[in-house]
């Protein structure tokens, strides 16, 4: 079945110019971008995206981090969108990540690792409606 979920090129792909590399990366792993708009996160609309995080040790920095330059948000649709995203994107800290995955590819540390992807289908719809009115997403059908 077709999923949505929800990418986010973070702060250091838009300061390293990768934007254009990892996004072409993911229509070559077949993703359909149904949704695709830059902002500039404050500290309060990061903070809610990462409200999961208020209790860890790094929430402060990972709100620093994400305020610190523009961020690209994508909706993606894609078979098994959810899973196949993280696949795509490799483990959290690269090091861990498997060989061509994005974060292997681009990433510098697990604190600096150039994408978001929505973890589960649930919170793929949470986090498609935090930045996405249904009106703003391409339905495909
Ligand atoms: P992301 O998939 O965006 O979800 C939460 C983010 O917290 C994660 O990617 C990392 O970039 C960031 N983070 C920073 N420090 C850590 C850490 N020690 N362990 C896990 N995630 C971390």
């Amino acid at each position: 079945m077709k999923e949505k979920t929800l990418a986010i090129l973070k702060p250091d792909c838009v300061q390293k110019n990768y934007i254009g590399k990892v996004i072409s990366h993911l229509l070559k792993a077949g993703f359909n971008i149904i949704g695709m708009k830059m902002l500039k996160l404050n500290k309060e609309t990061a903070g809610e995206f990462y409200a999961v995080h208020k209790d860890k040790p790094f929430y402060s920095n990972l709100v620093e981090f994400m305020t610190e330059n523009r961020v690209v948000v994508l909706a993606l649709e894609k078979e098994n969108a959810v899973e196949y995203l993280r696949k795509v994107i490799g483990a959290t800290d690269p090091a861990e990540a498997e060989p061509e995955t994005i974060r292997k590819l681009y990433a510098e540390s697990k604190e600096r690792n150039i994408i978001h992807a929505s973890d589960s289908l649930d919170n793929a719809k949470i986090e498609l409606g935090f930045f996405f009115s249904n009106r703003e997403l391409i339905e495909n059908r």
